[in-house]
């Protein structure tokens, strides 16, 4: 290894500053050259290294978002996802996957929700946690991203998140805590100011990641996040990122002036990540091919889209089915640095369809203009095809110039022209399916009565119409569930009516965000965290709740008590009776996705250890267990509890 001591000042300094937009300055040839990709759903890399530019990026196999991830409730797809994705990078010589992303999804508004995987810390923190774990079980790198409170994209450079310490970890912070437990190689910084400290200077937060939170890596800063690199430098952020010639040249001018020790700590980590990457690259080995990859894509659409309403249309049973709809025919996804561009051709929904055997033709009735602008097609053409089909398929939802990184989106509602569609569509239909495709929570409040099924496709990477196709015709039985909830209006949203300027945010709901909040205040949902439906139907009984020393055994089974094999995502909540600090209702503490054959019972174990009953007590700085009385809620959704039993903690 190259020595810290062998090196002059402007090498250290060189060195805590990256050479373009993508790799780290390699001492003229001296130390491994790292080159860093984003992330996370599939690499977004720009064939020429010195641009951030969208177009000329390389081609990648397309993953659904974050979002379609975490709605498997399958933490092992995560895994497969980051394996699948380490694949990738080796291709494609990419040292560190930027990704990935756990923040917390606190307003339903915010731009960049389809990136995160949900508004429950436990489910972001156990994905994320997987995910770097596949990864770098490739000798691939990851970059657990963005530490912290980037719960918004709009002023995300600088507004200040005013958050009280005891919500900051067991929500902000948990999700952090948890995904350290994989040991990502580099944590990046987010660009927002926490309580008043800018997230690249952030010595105290960076404090609590390294010496709390057991973070062993490198800090480096989000594109552009670091205003003066001194002061991040001296706060421990290690790598600056990209490359940029005003602050290097201050840099360099005032090098007498820098804490030589503070430099030289910080050089010194991105020395020992460079050698990692290059002892690490000697070990990495393709074993999967591209079509194993792509299985991996399709696999977690299939598994991750959530069937919202069936009035008992779905499956289709034979028949001729209508497709209609912008979102049919285009690929939707999220914009910003995690956009790919997939070698696969787009497959529309009536040829999915029709490869899955189903006689679906096309035409239009709405189509997107510029992304946000809708306009209504050939309307009428299309409902007289509607009322001579037997089904009728609306696509509709949120192409990337609605749901993007860096603005947050407006409101949350389809665009008008679209809600007209569903109108005149459900009056002319036999039966009206309306599939979903946008990156988080809709209000579908204005037309979900009048669909007879609403699908939810997400942004579902390359393979998200071969996944509808199946899940319509009974191909795949649908078991996602939603991560995030989905309030009737955003009116109902505390978080999103909190105090905000251009500078200030406050978090003034506190701990009740998502479900926190609706369940524990009784605010009825559109639907709610946890919820989706199945062809198959499932019963919940024989809760045991046992002592193992410090654990907690819960076991019970579910029965399948419908003619159709299914998966089930079965979710454990804890409750707190005798409660003297404030605690949401329940909290998420344990899930397990099962497969239960047709008239067939599977038994489901958890064990909980205390920290499932822990809340962070500021007076004692740390996780708290009070003894007391605890409810153990087992069930469906977080509004749809089965099985109950009470507990007695010492
Ligand atoms: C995003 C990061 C991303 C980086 C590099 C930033 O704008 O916030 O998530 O990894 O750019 O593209």
């Amino acid at each position: 290894m190259k020595r810290i001591k062998n090196l002059t000042k402007e090498q250290k300094i060189k060195l805590v500053m990256g050479a373009d937009f993508w790799t780290n300055y390699d001492l003229d040839g001296q130390i491994y050259k790292f080159v860093v990709s984003d992330g996370p759903i599939g690499l977004r890399q720009p064939l020429d290294r010195m641009t951030t530019e969208q177009h000329d990026c390389i081609k990648s196999v397309a993953y659904p978002s974050f979002q379609m991830l975490s709605q498997t409730w399958d933490a092992e797809l995560a895994y497969e996802m980051g394996r699948s994705l380490g694949n990738d990078c080796i291709e494609q010589k990419v040292d560190i996957l930027l990704g990935p992303g756990v923040n917390i999804k606190r307003l339903p508004t915010n731009g960049r929700n389809f990136e995160y995987l949900s508004e429950d810390p436990y489910v972001a923190g156990t994905f994320a946690r997987e995910y770097i774990k596949g990864v770098q079980s490739k000798h691939v790198g990851t970059s657990l991203k963005h530490f912290c409170c980037n719960n918004s994209e709009k002023s995300r450079q600088w507004m200040s998140m005013e958050v009280d310490e005891r919500t900051m970890r067991e929500i902000y912070l948990r999700a952090f805590e948890m995904a350290c437990e994989a040991h990502p190689w580099t944590v990046m910084c987010s660009y927002n100011l926490v309580n008043g400290v800018r997230m690249s200077e952030n010595a105290k937060l960076y404090g609590v990641l390294r010496n709390e939170f057991g973070f062993d890596g490198l800090i480096v800063s989000d594109w552009d996040a670091v205003k003066d690199s001194e002061a991040s430098l001296n706060a421990g952020l290690s790598l600056e990122m990209p490359y940029n010639a005003a602050h290097q040249r201050e840099m360099l001018a005032k090098a007498d002036k820098l804490d030589p020790a503070r430099l030289d700590e910080n050089a010194q980590r991105v020395l020992e990540l460079a050698d990692r990457c290059e002892e690490e690259s000697k070990l990495r080995k393709i074993d999967m091919n591209l079509e194993d990859r792509r299985a991996v894509a399709l696999k977690i659409e299939e598994e991750g889209i959530v069937l919202l309403k069936n009035s008992g249309v779905l499956p289709l049973h034979g028949g001729k089915v209508f497709v209609t709809g912008a979102a049919a025919w285009r690929y939707y996804f999220g914009g910003g640095s995690s956009n790919v561009y997939p070698e696969r051709e787009f497959e529309p929904l009536e040829d999915a369809l029709r490869h899955e055997g189903a006689d679906a033709e096309y035409a239009e009735s709405v189509w997107e203009v510029n992304g946000h602008q809708a306009n209504l097609g050939n309307l009428k053409g299309a409902v007289l095809k509607a009322a001579a089909s037997d089904y009728t398929v609306l696509c509709v939802g949120e192409p990337c110039s609605c749901e993007y990184e860096s603005a947050d989106r407006q409101q949350i509602k389809l665009s008008k022209e679209e809600e007209t569609a569903i109108h005149a569509l459900a009056r002319a239909s036999e039966k009206l399916i309306v599939v979903v495709y946008a990156g988080a929570a809709i209000d579908m409040s204005d037309w979900v009565d009048e669909a007879d099924a609403v699908v939810w496709a997400g942004y579902g990477g390359e393979f998200v119409n071969r996944a509808v196709a199946e899940v319509l015709t009974g191909k795949v039985n649908p078991s996602g569930k939603l991560t995030e909830t989905f309030p009737l209006s955003l009116e109902d949203v505390p978080s999103e009516n909190a105090y905000r300027d251009e500078a200030v945010m406050v978090y003034s709901e506190g701990l009740n965000v998502g479900y926190r909040y609706f369940d524990s205040f009784d605010v009825p949902v559109l639907f709610p965290f946890g919820f989706g439906l199945s062809y198959s139907e499932f019963r919940y009984g024989n809760l045991t709740v046992g002592k193992d020393g410090e654990n907690i055994k819960v076991r019970f089974e579910i029965e399948n008590v419908s003619d159709i094999d299914g998966k089930e995502a079965a979710q454990l909540y804890v409750r707190e009776i005798t409660k003297e600090v404030y605690r949401p209702y329940q909290e998420l503490k344990a899930f397990k996705k099962v497969f239960v054959k047709a008239r067939e019972k599977a038994a489901v174990e958890f064990v909980l250890d205390r920290s499932a009953f822990a809340y962070y007590s500021v007076a004692k700085d740390r996780w708290t267990v009070k003894p007391g009385v605890f409810e153990i809620r087992v069930g469906a959704s977080v509004s749809d509890i089965r099985l109950t039993k009470k507990i007695v903690l010492n």
